[in-house]
């Protein structure tokens, strides 16, 4: 049986498969569900037991949702609190745990798989590559939400790293401006999944200076995932012996193999 408390759980992309073995577990069991409903697939909440209270969040306000979540625990309830992706990337989470902390509710944070993960293994590709980039940004370009002086996007652009923008979709003009300002080229690879993981999941492979029409040809407003990265170039897929990771590399020597003289 769950402890009586709330358990900020990561429902993953979309997929109802991608949520964890831990995360499902809590599904089942809890005594009162709370998902956002506008991103985290209804499908979830098929395994809750027959007697759980399961609530759509999205009309709620921050106020009623933290009310809903302390009343039911301080009643002795396990609550899940269902959210889309992982929590800690753009969950909103923190002002919903410093109502709980205040109100003495325990809580504990379940991860999940991102957008972003399901986003690169829709499109197949690695974001860290060697010698190519082997940072990754998870980022967002400037809307009602006004990013820090020091995240400017064409100052993180300027590291030429792999590039995750979450929640850009109507900045898409800004956004590719602000890169080919800090260097990038028209003709550098963009990968934007929409809906990754859903049925009508859709992966929209093209340029920097394409992006705009190509997003604007496929009818993608939200719920995308745009990844702009050196990495996302198909053409890495044909160059044998290039950009490999020194992991498996045979004259590499690990703490769990010892590689082999490359003189025979
Ligand atoms: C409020 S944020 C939540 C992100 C979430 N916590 C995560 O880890 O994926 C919503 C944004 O995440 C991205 N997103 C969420 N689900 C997505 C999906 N299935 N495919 C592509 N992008 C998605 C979109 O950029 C969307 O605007």
């Amino acid at each position: 049986m769950l402890e009586a408390k709330v358990y900020i759980v990561g429902a993953g992309p979309g997929d109802p498969e991608l949520i964890t073995v831990k995360g499902q577990n809590i599904l089942k069991q809890a005594d009162v569900i709370l998902y956002t409903d506008s991103l985290v697939n209804e499908q979830l909440m098929e395994v809750a037991k027959s007697d759980a209270q399961v609530l759509k969040s999205a009309g709620m306000n921050l106020e009623e949702l933290v009310h809903c979540m302390i009343t039911n625990v301080k009643q002795g309830r396990s609550v899940a609190r269902v959210h889309t992706g992982d929590p800690s990337v753009y969950g909103a989470i923190l002002e919903q745990m410093r109502y709980l902390k205040n109100a003495d509710v325990d809580y504990e944070i379940i991860p999940g798989v991102s957008s972003v993960f399901a986003a690169a293994a829709a499109a197949q590709i690695e974001l860290t590559v060697p010698e190519l980039t082997q940072t990754v940004i998870l980022t967002r370009a400037e809307g009602r939400t006004p990013m820090p002086e020091k995240e400017r996007l064409r100052d993180l652009a300027n590291h030429h790293s792999s590039t995750c923008l979450f929640l850009s979709t109507t900045l898409i003009k800004k956004v590719v401006r602000e890169f080919l300002e800090a260097g990038w080229l028209e003709t550098d690879p963009v990968v934007v999944v929409y809906r990754a993981s859903w049925p009508d999941q859709k992966v929209v492979k093209t340029t920097l200076g394409q992006l705009d029409e190509a997003m604007r040809a496929e009818g993608i407003r939200k719920q995308a995932m745009v990844i702009i990265s050196k990495a996302a170039n198909e053409e890495l897929l044909k160059e044998e012996g290039k950009y490999e990771s020194k992991l498996y590399d045979k004259s590499f020597t690990h703490g769990f193999r010892k590689g082999e003289s490359v003189n025979g």
